[in-house]
């Protein structure tokens, strides 16, 4: 696995608390692989948001050829993500460390800075892929708990349009249906998704658990 580290602009810890729906992204994301819907094996996968990775670390652990990952700030990336990767490959490759190689098996870089402006450094690492036959794209971006600021959906929005492959790409979100006090949530990203037109939506799971308010995973291709 070949590790970098790319920063633009970093400020910001919102990434530090684990947030529930990592851990709903990650139960659905188990789900469909068990049921042959999906697969990530030999796949290229974009954690946008990530924080502590979970979701990201799931799909290196289940064969993605690379996981990239963006957080707003590169001190999560430093103290949070890559310990992560560190404890759940442990055993299955060398530590992480900025810029070395650890293993040959998959690449995991990491990225740092706003929605507004990040694909500037992503674009550069998700094109073609000749071996794997791979059109320009991730073939998965997960995110989770990243729709709470109204002011941010839109950038986030034209983030992963960038980003996702098509016309195969899988947008995977995880994020509570309503956040009180910013505004944001599920449904109003996906007013943004759906005043655009080009992809679609399909709830796979809501989650009353009591914990927090109403939790959702959505599902988005393109049309
Ligand atoms: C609520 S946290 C969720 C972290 C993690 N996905 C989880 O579920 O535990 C939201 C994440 O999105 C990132 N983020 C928020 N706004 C952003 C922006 N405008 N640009 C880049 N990253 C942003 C934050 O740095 C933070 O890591």
């Amino acid at each position: 696995m070949t590790e970098s580290f790319a920063t633009l602009v970093p400020f910001g810890l919102g990434g530090l608390k684990l947030w529930e729906g990592s851990l709903d992204l990650i139960k659905v994301l188990c789900s469909d692989i068990k049921n042959g819907l999906i697969s990530f094996s030999g796949k290229r996968v974009l954690e946008v948001g990530c924080g502590h990775g979970l979701p990201g670390i799931f799909a290196l652990l289940e064969g993605a050829a690379a996981v990239h990952f963006q957080d707003f700030n590169a001190e999560v990336l430093r103290c949070l993500t890559i310990p992560n990767l560190n404890a759940n490959l442990s055993g299955e490759s060398q530590a992480l460390s900025s810029n070395s190689t650890i293993c040959d098996k998959a690449e995991v870089r990491f990225f740092a800075g706003d929605w507004s402006g990040i694909d500037k450094l992503l674009l550069p690492h998700v094109s073609t892929d000749a071996d794997h036959n791979h059109g320009d794209g991730y073939d998965f971006i997960l995110m989770a708990e990243t729709v709470y600021s109204i002011n941010s959906l839109q950038s986030l929005y034209n983030l992963i349009k960038k980003c996702l492959r098509q016309p195969d790409g899988v947008l995977y979100m995880a994020a509570k249906k309503y956040y009180f006090g910013v505004g944001g949530g599920t449904r109003r990203f996906l007013s943004v998704v759906e005043k655009d037109g080009v992809m679609t939506s399909s709830l796979v799971a809501v989650i009353t658990d009591g914990s927090s308010n109403v939790r959702e995973v959505w599902k988005l291709a393109y049309k």
